[in-house]
């Protein structure tokens, strides 16, 4: 369903430029879910917006069923927007405070002139019994809502168009804790009933393993790793993975004997020029003059699992990580 060839964002900040996407490439297929994970900055919503046009990529391509998203003109972009939609990680500044729930659900709606009364109000409690609220919120304001209903809220309204396919950036990471599961669980199973295909960002890998089918791991940038879910949970190639993983308690020996090996050190740096070799290379503890000087290439380790790191460069690999 989408597919991005060596998507690039570049930001000017200050006169200067910052990288914010480096030729990035991934696909996601019809009804699946692909997990974006990576620490603050490093790019992944940057990399969502790109995927809805939201952001203007600086070069690279992203295709929709096919179609390159740059090529379409205004008309086709109105259409495209219906398709494809996002869900946005602070539900408390993400609502208009001003506007009642059934303002803001119904506002794609009045935008793409799809739906008015009587039929409307039918539709609108529809909506809502899908994302697990009642039709009596409708005249309510977004302060009169926890932040579990807000989310819900932000919900309906991302599926009022009937899209295809969401961004889902950071949905949970402002929720408490006890509610991120619920919101986790109602994104599954509007998955399934609705046939959605999900990005679905989060800063930490614990967060997308129950919802994600593939994970792509970024770091200041660039996509590093990339692999099916359980693959990449079970078998952790990159150095950053394992930095990332070494924040969740395992209970198996071999990756516990891992995460003891790799730990964060040192500041992120600033993506304000392009580095010229591995992004990691200032933080990670295996860094050799190789990796400061030449970017690593992709190498497939299994089917679909493929990693970005000079430790794998002849497939000879992790011996020394045992
Ligand atoms: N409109 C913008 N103008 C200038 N710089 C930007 C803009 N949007 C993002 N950036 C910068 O691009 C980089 C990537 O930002 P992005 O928001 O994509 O990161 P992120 O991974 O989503 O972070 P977070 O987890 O904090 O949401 C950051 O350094 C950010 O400051
Ligand atoms: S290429 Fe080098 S610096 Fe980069 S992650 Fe691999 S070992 Fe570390
Ligand atoms: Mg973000």
């Amino acid at each position: 369903m989408i597919e991005v060839k060596n998507l690039r964002k570049e930001f000017t900040v200050d006169g200067k430029k910052l990288l914010a996407v480096r030729d990035v490439s991934f696909s996601i297929a019809k009804g699946e879910t692909l997990g974006l994970v990576g620490e603050s900055g490093c790019g992944k919503s940057t990399t969502g917006r790109c995927l809805l046009r939201l952001e203007e990529p600086t070069s690279g391509k992203v295709f929709y069923e096919g179609r390159d998203l740059v090529s379409l003109n205004k008309k086709e972009l109105f259409t495209f927007r219906r398709n494809a939609q996002i869900i946005f990680q602070d539900p408390y500044s993400s609502l208009n405070p001003r506007m009642t729930a059934k303002d803001i659900i119904a506002e794609p709606l009045r935008i793409h002139g799809v739906m008015k009364e009587p039929a409307l109000d039918k539709y609108l409690a529809e909506l809502l019994s899908l994302v697990g609220l009642s039709r009596s919120v409708l005249s309510r304001f977004p302060h009169e809502f926890s932040g579990g209903q807000r989310q819900r809220i932000g919900i309906a309204r991302a599926l009022a168009l009937k899209p295809h396919f969401l961004v889902c950036d950071e949905p949970i990471s402002a929720l408490d804790v006890s509610i991120q599961a619920q919101i986790v669980n109602l994104l599954k199973n509007l998955q399934k009933d609705l046939s959605l295909t999900y990005l679905f960002i989060a800063h930490d890998l614990a967060m997308i393993k129950y919802i994600s089918d593939r994970v792509a791991v970024m770091y200041l940038g660039s996509i590093v790793e990339i692999a099916p879910a359980e693959e990449l949970y079970k078998n952790p190639k990159h150095p950053y993975t394992l930095a990332l993983l070494a924040s969740i308690p395992l209970p198996d020996p071999v990756l516990e004997r891992k995460r003891q090996h790799f730990c964060f050190s040192g500041e992120v740096p600033r993506a304000l020029v392009s580095p010229k070799g591995c992004p990691f290379a200032s933080r990670c503890p295996q860094a050799t003059q190789k990796c400061r000087d030449i970017l690593p290439q992709w190498t497939e380790i299994s089917p679909g699992h493929k990693v970005a790191c000079h430790l794998f460069d002849d497939q000879l690999c992790h011996s020394n990580i045992k």
